[in-house]
This record gives C-alpha cells, structure tokens and sequence, in this order.
C-alpha cells in the first residue's frame, strides 16, 4: 500500500517535473540571488535552513509533501536529537493496520517519514482546483533556475496585468511559465513568528525556505565540495614532491 502510494507520488513528480519545461521559454530568467551555498567554499547557512524548515512545516506542508525526508535527517541542519523528538512526536502519523485492519496513526518518531498532508493524490488534486502540489524533496533541482527560481516563484505573485485572461481559482506569478499557477501566494509578512527573532518578511521567508529545500534535495553537497579541496590540496602536495625529488634525483648531473 506504502509502496503504491509512493510510487504514484513518484510518477506524479516526474510527469510534474518534465511536463513544466516545455513551455518555460515564456517566462523570464530568475534574478541570481546571493546564497550561503554558492562556489566552491559555500556551506549551508544553517540558521536559515532551521528557520526553512519552520516556514516549510507552519506553511508549505499543509498542500506539500516531502516524502524522500525523515525527522532523523534534520540533524543535518543542526537541530539536535530532543529537538528532532520533539519535532516528530508532535505530528501524527500513518503506523500501519490496527487489528481490525484499519489503518492506524500516531505520534512520530524520529525514524518517520516526513507526514503527507494527503493520503494519495486523488485526494490532493481535489484539493487544488485539479493541480497536484508536487513533491518538494527533490524540487530544487527539478527545476530550471534551481533555487533562484523558487525564491522568484515564492515572492513574485501579483495582481495579473490589465487584459490577461486568467482561468477561475488561478494566480498570477510571472516566473511561472504561462503565469497562471493553481498555488495561491503562501507568503505574507509575519506568516510565522521566528523564535530567533528574525524579521519575517515575504522575502526573508523565501530565502530561508529555499536554503531549506535546497539542503534536503543536497544535504550532501558541502561535504563534495570539501572532499573535492582535499584533493586538490593532495594533488598540489604531490607536485610539489615530485618536483623536489627530481631536483635533488638530477641535482648532480650536469
Ligand atoms: C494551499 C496549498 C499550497 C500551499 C500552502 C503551498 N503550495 Fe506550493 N503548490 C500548490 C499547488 C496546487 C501547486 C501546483 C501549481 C500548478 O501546477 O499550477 C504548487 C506548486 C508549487 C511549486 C512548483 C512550481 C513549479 O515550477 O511547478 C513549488 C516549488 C511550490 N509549490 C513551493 C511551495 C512552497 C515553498 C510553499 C510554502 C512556502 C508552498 N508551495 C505552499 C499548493 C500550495
């Protein structure tokens, strides 16, 4: 049943995923923003990824599931292990058949999935006016632009301009190819309240989320970077013996 659902979630994000770029050639290219994991010294600003996750589990996660992450993989941004205890057995989740055979719910663990807010996407399209809110694990890197479009995505809704035929219960967002998105703006100033107090506006909402979402499509990413230096350093320590002992090898020929 598990593996059915997950499977059509799949199948459901990659016709997501590849059905987006065929018309994407109308919408314009997502300004470059500065982000803490760009080049080949960034790392994940770990303060905003936390705060991500807040804006994704108080905001996103009521339409958007993330079904490739467990609690457990929120040590990655530095929450530790009571925090992700707490964190999980706050939510409810599906814990297989009672014995009746229905199925059962309760407190997470740190070993549970991230909880769905459907339980199949029948339910979800019905839900959205007959979108499906796809799957965010992996959506920043299913995407063109990667997470300068979604930043653009999440704080470019606006009042359609004047003439432009928009379809019933669609919203205008001008980096959405064909600008019509079935997303209403889930942003406001002040949405959440932000323990480290943080000011949180539209955009400062956008960035973190998206620190967030681009740490659980790569949580492994700074470690490539930093594993890449180590062998660049390697490689220059070898040059440079090789080099010395040439020298001193041809140091008495002449
Ligand atoms: C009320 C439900 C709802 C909420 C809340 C919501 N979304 Fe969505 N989202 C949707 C729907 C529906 C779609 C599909 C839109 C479409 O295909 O027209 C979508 C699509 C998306 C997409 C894909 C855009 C693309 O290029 O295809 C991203 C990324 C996204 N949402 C991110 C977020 C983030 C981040 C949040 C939280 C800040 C969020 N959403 C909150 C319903 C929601």
């Amino acid at each position: 049943m598990m593996r059915g659902v997950s499977q059509l979630l799949t199948m459901a994000l990659i016709a997501v995923a590849t059905a987006a770029p065929a018309n994407a050639q109308d919408a314009p290219t997502a300004p470059a923003q500065r982000w803490s994991f760009d080049g080949p010294f960034g790392s994940f600003d770990l303060a905003a990824a936390q705060r991500g996750f807040q804006v994704y589990s108080e905001v996103c996660a009521v339409c958007h599931a993330m079904q490739y992450l467990h609690y457990r993989d929120l040590a990655g941004v530095g929450l530790n292990e009571e925090q992700i205890k707490a964190i999980a057995a706050a939510v409810t989740v599906p814990q297989g058949l009672n014995d009746q055979g229905e199925p059962k719910e309760g407190p997470g663990t740190p070993a549970s999935q991230f909880r769905s807010p459907f339980p199949n996407d029948q339910a979800k399209r019905a839900a959205h006016n007959g979108a499906l809110p796809p799957d965010l694990s992996l959506i920043v890197n299913a995407r063109e632009g990667h997470a300068d479009y979604l930043y653009a995505l999440l704080t470019s809704f606006a009042d359609a301009p004047p003439g432009m035929q928009m379809q019933d219960g669609m919203n205008y967002n001008k980096f959405f190819p064909g600008h019509q998105i079935a997303m209403p703006p889930p942003l406001q100033d002040g949405r959440v309240t932000y323990a480290d107090g943080t000011p949180a506006t539209v955009e400062q909402m956008a960035h973190d989320v998206v620190t967030f979402l681009t740490w659980a499509a790569n949580p492994e990413m700074v470690e490539r970077k930093q594993i890449g230096w180590r062998w660049v350093l390697f490689f220059l320590i070898m040059t440079g013996l090789t080099y010395a002992v040439k020298r001193k090898v041809w140091s008495d020929v002449h």
